[in-house]
């Protein structure tokens, strides 16, 4: 059978073996994906090994940058966001090395909210691994302006240079910004402990706004209980990020894209277990 791990360190609590398990009964596909600790200081080793009978990956915390350097070839994507969280072996045994973290909040958003980013004012927050994984497909849609907003400014400034030649996209700090946005995307890690990055709520027109959070949990994280308090349009957690952007991969390994939403509803079934 069809191999496949999620490599990363720790890796106990991944939801992508029921994820991919999930898509595997539904579209009739058959395959093993499990998960693989792999050594911190040994990522290359482990994955090489798999790969001798392996067939593809998927990458998180903390070796996506690992797994960028692995790749014998990249998607444009991954070479943008300078990450690999999908790993495919081709037919001359060669790996490609994919992103699909972006695509799958882009199809979050615009398949699963309905809502189209084109001509849009987006505010992205943080300027992390995250922000630059989803910059590229955030631009491919064709949003009016892309304002990157980071405690660091520099970093944020970073990632504008190293984006402006795919659309309207520059840097700021967070108590720079008071026009309201269209949409609000958290990419900072301050969810973890349950801090929201110090933006002022003006940022939010009521009834208009969407604000987005990578993040999730089982009660709503920080920032979406403080979009709700300032009146925004929808609240959304990162769990259609996860199961879309897995979808991606099985559709890059498998070639048939499955459909994520009994998937969705089962993995917030049981995260209010
Ligand atoms: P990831 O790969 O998930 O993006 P990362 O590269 O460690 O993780 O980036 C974390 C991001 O969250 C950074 O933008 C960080 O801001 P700095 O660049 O200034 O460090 C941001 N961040 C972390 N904790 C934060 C907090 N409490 N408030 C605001 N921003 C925070």
């Amino acid at each position: 059978m069809d191999r496949y791990v999620v490599f990363g360190n720790p890796i106990g609590h991944s939801k992508s073996p029921m994820i991919h398990q999930l898509f595997a009964e539904q579209t009739g596909q058959r395959l093993d994906y499990s998960t693989l600790l792999a050594p911190l200081d040994d990522f290359t080793g482990c994955a090489t090994a798999f790969f001798r009978e392996g067939r593809g990956a998927n990458v998180t915390v903390p070796f996506k940058e690992d797994a960028y350097r692995l790749a014998n070839s990249l998607t444009a994507r991954a070479q943008r966001a300078g990450a690999v969280n999908t790993l495919s072996k081709l037919e001359d045994g060669s790996l490609l090395g994919d992103n699909t973290d972006g695509a799958g909040l882009v199809r979050d958003l615009t398949v699963n909210a309905g809502f189209s980013l084109t001509g849009k004012r987006i505010l992205l927050l943080g300027a992390g691994g995250a922000v630059r994984g989803a910059l590229e497909p955030l631009l491919a849609e064709k949003p009016a302006s892309v304002i990157i907003a980071n405690r660091t400014v520099d970093k944020a400034e970073l990632l504008a240079e190293l984006f402006c030649d795919l659309g309207p996209v520059s840097a700021s700090g967070f108590d720079w910004l008071r026009e309201p946005v269209d949409v609000i995307i958290n990419a900072t890690s301050a969810s973890l402990t349950g801090d929201v990055p110090p933006i002022a709520p003006s940022l939010i027109e009521p009834g208009q706004t969407l604000c987005y959070d990578m993040m999730y949990g089982r009660e709503p994280t920080a920032f979406c209980r403080w979009a709700t308090e300032h009146g925004a349009a929808l609240a959304m957690d990162g769990l259609g990020m996860l199961a879309e952007q897995a979808a991606e991969a099985f559709w890059l390994w498998r070639g048939v894209r499955p459909d994520t939403a009994p998937v969705l509803a089962e993995l917030r079934r049981q995260l209010a277990l």
